[in-house]
């Protein structure tokens, strides 16, 4: 006999013995077992699962009212803002809002850090070489920001009179002075922002400043006591601002136009615009420039 136990006829007896006990121990307990718990609900099997909702990120130089600026509690607000909302309700995606200066705009938009820009931006031939625009949303002009009692009263006048003018480094109002006064002129004062150019109209530093229609508007309106006028001149253009996407980003900028169809259509675009601007827009939407309040 070896003392191999399982090869004892006790221990092999007793082995099997327990085995056995253990199956039926097994089988019984699961019997004695309540109803297992349903299956889980399975997953709405037909339809495919929703592919989950994009969130785009949207660069705006947020200091730029009425079009964006920041509240007090640090939230991007504005014209654009709810414009790009609401194009996103109507498409079907998401946005959120990320405050980029207006100096390093493009650039976080070329390298992807933002997926689109809304910043009051005029759609130029220039700008077009290195981003793609949305259909224009918004019909602008540039005027003069200029105290009361200044004797600047048209565009040329700021030659004429040796004037010293504040601009936004880089906007349409930028090139406009550059184009009059000179690439090398020393009169001109760039910016890194709108409201600190209109600082230095307050204060005396420049005489002048050229800056969109509705900001130029908005800051006469929001400084009572005729401190400043605003001034139009025919020689300014006519400007028209677009949503901006990554060049070659047709994806984007297809649900882009066709949200802004959309809410063109429905009536939310004109309600925006009446907020903000008094007035629906005088023409199909984007198709005339708000009325220049401007000249007083
Ligand atoms: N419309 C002008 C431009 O495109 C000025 C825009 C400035 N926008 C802003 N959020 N700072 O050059």
């Amino acid at each position: 006999m070896t003392a191999n136990p399982v090869s004892s006829p006790t221990s092999a007896r007793r082995f099997l013995k327990a085995a056995l006990l253990l199956a039926t121990g097994l089988v019984l307990g699961a019997c004695g077992k309540k109803e297992p718990p349903p299956p889980a609900p399975a997953p709405v099997a037909s339809a495919p699962a929703p592919a989950p909702v994009k969130v785009y990120t949207v660069g705006t130089d947020a200091a730029y009212a009425p079009f964006e600026s920041q509240n007090e509690k640090g939230e991007i607000v504005g014209f654009d803002v709810e414009v790009v909302q609401a194009i996103a309700r109507k498409a079907g995606f998401e946005v959120k809002f990320v405050n980029t200066p207006w100096e390093g705009i493009f650039n976080a938009l070329q390298q992807g850090d933002r997926d689109l820009l809304v910043s009051a931006i005029t759609i130029t031939d220039e700008r077009k070489q290195t981003m793609d625009f949305s259909a224009p949303y918004f019909d602008a002009q540039q005027l003069i920001a200029v105290r009361e009692g200044s004797k600047i009263a048209a565009f040329q006048d700021l030659k004429r009179l040796k004037a010293k003018v504040g601009v936004q480094t880089g906007t349409t109002g930028d090139e406009a002075v550059t184009k009059l006064l000179g690439k090398t002129s020393t009169a001109i004062k760039r910016f890194e922002s709108t409201p600190l150019a209109l600082k230095e109209l307050e204060s005396g530093g420049v005489d002048a400043v050229v800056a969109d229609n509705g900001v130029v508007v908005h800051y006469v309106a929001n400084n009572p006591g005729g401190k400043f006028k605003a001034l139009t001149d025919k020689e300014f253009v006519p400007e028209q601002y677009g949503i901006a996407v990554k060049k070659g980003n047709a994806e984007l900028l297809a649900k882009i136009n066709q949200g802004l169809e959309g809410i063109k259509a429905d009536g939310t675009y004109a309600a925006i615009y009446a907020k903000y601007f008094g007035a629906p827009p005088a023409a199909p939407a984007a198709a005339a420039a708000p009325a220049p309040a401007a000249s007083r």
